[in-house]
């Protein structure tokens, strides 16, 4: 599927959260949205980046290069700790953009898998990090949303420029 880049609408729109009617359309996207995500490739990738105004996201670290995919549906920061971790950030929507953003260094998230079961995953380190970024996107904040207006908009012109840069070159 085609990853919506910003400064899109989409990206700034909060998700629907996932009801049971949903079920079937969640189940067929879910595949679609690992496979765009491992395309990129990324290790994490919302619903909406898809166009799909769902509350879904999929991750995955790799860790050790071996698969460890993780599907959340309305997925929710249910505990965060006081302290702090700074990381740098991309985003499969803001293509070679990164940023360094200061995030709770752990978290306890709260979501639904793909059977409708209520689950919880606690976080620390990149992982930490990976699902408040993704839970972000769900309610239409990107990592750039973290940053000064002034830090925003140089990212913004950048990603821009750099896309009018890429059409105009010859194929
Ligand atoms: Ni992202």
């Amino acid at each position: 599927m085609p990853i919506v880049l910003a400064p899109a609408r989409i990206l700034k729109t909060k998700a629907r959260r996932v009801g049971a009617e949903d079920r079937a359309k969640v189940a067929a996207l879910v595949p679609h949205l690992f496979a765009t995500m491992y395309h990129a490739p990324g290790i994490g990738l919302a619903a909406p980046q898809v166009g799909v105004g769902l509350a879904v996201t999929v991750i995955d670290l790799m860790p050790n290069e071996k698969p460890a995919p993780l599907v959340l549906i309305n997925p929710k920061v249910v505990a965060a700790s006081s302290e702090l971790a700074t990381r740098e950030e991309g985003c499969l929507s803001l293509p070679g953009q990164y940023a360094e953003i200061t995030r709770p260094a752990q978290v306890t998230v709260g979501y639904q898998d793909l059977e409708g079961e209520e689950r919880r995953v606690e976080a620390d380190g990149l992982l930490a990090a990976c699902l408040q970024h993704e839970i972000d996107h769900l309610n239409g904040v990107l990592f750039i949303d973290h940053l000064s207006a002034l830090k925003r908009n140089i990212i913004l012109r950048r990603l821009a420029k750099e896309r009018r840069q890429k059409e105009t070159q010859p194929a």
